[in-house]
């Protein structure tokens, strides 16, 4: 059989990263997408690239963006995938607040592009297509939120990825393509960026009780997400490219929790207990042994919240056969003992 080629774009991602790994191990060639910056992007796929030079090396990174367009088309044309798996974005929802146009061209725009260049080169027919969708797009319809739930974003990141969804679903009605929108809920690991709630209050949790950080500002404590591990969830992207039609799924735990249970879940992994005290912005976590630790600014509330995300994955445990592995609970512990290090 011959080898099967992917592409993944975003592969410098925490969910690129990952999804590297795990096509690797499946035996795909991979080749990733990656943009030229100042300092280093490629950290979390250092391990996988360090036989770049060997022979048979099986993951090549190229330069690219995907707003370059004629860079892109040179690429499919000269790699053809089997496989595409859509993972590049301006991920960062309240960074869209303040890069509304940016984020609108990369999330949704770029997916058209891509699409397009596909279809192009006439590759629509072979190459099937993973969208990195989210569950951003169910902005503040109410939980639990499935695949007939109705859409209501509520940031210009959230937008710009329901236009990209709609391209998608229209490149399978219009061209046969075989694409799929991942409506993925909240995926955390140790991998996970530092300004993203989850990685801020692991890292502040480790960095507390060793004496280097005093205060974790925080915004809203009550916003409810559901939380997954990241490794759980690249390995669902797979399965829905090998599903026999084309079919958009949401991937979830089934379980939410508020910003605030994390907070006292993550101390608790390092036997701390938290008590708050106040409410709304004078609102304030005290820490035994610390004082006055967890802080709520205003700096870090959105114009436009999405107050509560809690996902149904039944529809993707019955045609996939996929359930998350790892716990809430276990996920906490995972980020803390590795921030702890
Ligand atoms: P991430 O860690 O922020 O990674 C984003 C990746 O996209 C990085 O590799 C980044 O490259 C790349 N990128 C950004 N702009 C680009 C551009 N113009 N051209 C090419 N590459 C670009 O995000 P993630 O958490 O792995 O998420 C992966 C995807 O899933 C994203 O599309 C995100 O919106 C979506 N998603 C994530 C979650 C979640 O909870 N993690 C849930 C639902 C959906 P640099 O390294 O150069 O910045
Ligand atoms: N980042 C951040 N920083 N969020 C905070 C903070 C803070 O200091 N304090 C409270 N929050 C709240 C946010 O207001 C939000 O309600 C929640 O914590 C989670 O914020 P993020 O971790 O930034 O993630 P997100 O839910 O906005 O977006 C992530 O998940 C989406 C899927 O639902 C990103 O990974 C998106 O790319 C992804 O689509």
């Amino acid at each position: 059989m011959s080898v099967k080629i992917a592409l993944v774009t975003g592969i410098t991602g925490q969910d690129g990263s990952y999804l590297a790994e795990f096509l690797l191990n499946k035996g795909y060639m991979v080749h990733g997408i990656i943009r030229r910056s100042s300092s280093v992007t490629t950290t979390r796929i250092e391990a996988l690239y360090q036989d770049r030079h060997a022979q048979g090396a099986r993951l090549i990174l190229h330069y690219g963006d995907l707003l370059d367009g004629n860079s892109l088309h040179k690429l499919l044309a000269q790699i053809r995938p089997d496989e595409i798996y859509n993972l590049a974005a301006q991920s960062h929802v309240q960074v869209s607040f303040e890069t509304p146009c940016y984020t609108s061209q990369v999330d949704g725009f770029g997916v058209q592009l891509l699409l397009e260049s596909l279809r192009a080169l006439d590759l629509h027919r072979t190459c099937r297509v993973y969208q990195a969708s989210t569950s951003e797009l169910f902005g503040s319809s109410p939980p639990p939120q499935s695949e007939v739930t109705p859409f209501y974003p509520r940031s210009p990141y959230a937008v710009a990825k329901l236009f990209a969804f709609w391209t998608v679903v229209n490149h399978r009605e219009s061209h046969g393509t075989f694409a799929v929108n991942g409506i993925l809920f909240n995926h955390e690991s140790e991998r996970r960026g530092i300004t993203f709630v989850t990685r801020k209050i692991t890292r502040a949790v480790a960095a507390i009780i060793s004496g280097r950080q005093q205060k974790l500002y925080l915004g809203n404590l009550n916003a409810k997400r559901d939380w997954g591990y990241a490794q759980d969830y690249v390995e669902a992207m797979w399965m829905m490219l090998q599903q026999d039609q084309p079919r958009d799924l949401v991937i979830a735990t089934g379980e939410s929790r508020s910003v605030r249970e994390f907070v006292e879940a993550a101390f608790d992994c390092v036997g701390h207990k938290v008590r708050w005290v106040g409410q709304g912005v004078d609102e304030r976590g005290f820490v035994e042994g610390f004082g006055e630790v967890i802080v709520v600014h205003p700096d870090h509330f959105r114009p436009c919240e999405v107050e509560n995300l809690h996902g149904d994955p039944s529809l993707a445990r019955e045609t996939l056969q996929w359930v998350p592995k790892t716990s809430f609970k276990e996920l906490v512990a995972k980020m803390v003992a590795h921030d702890c290090v």
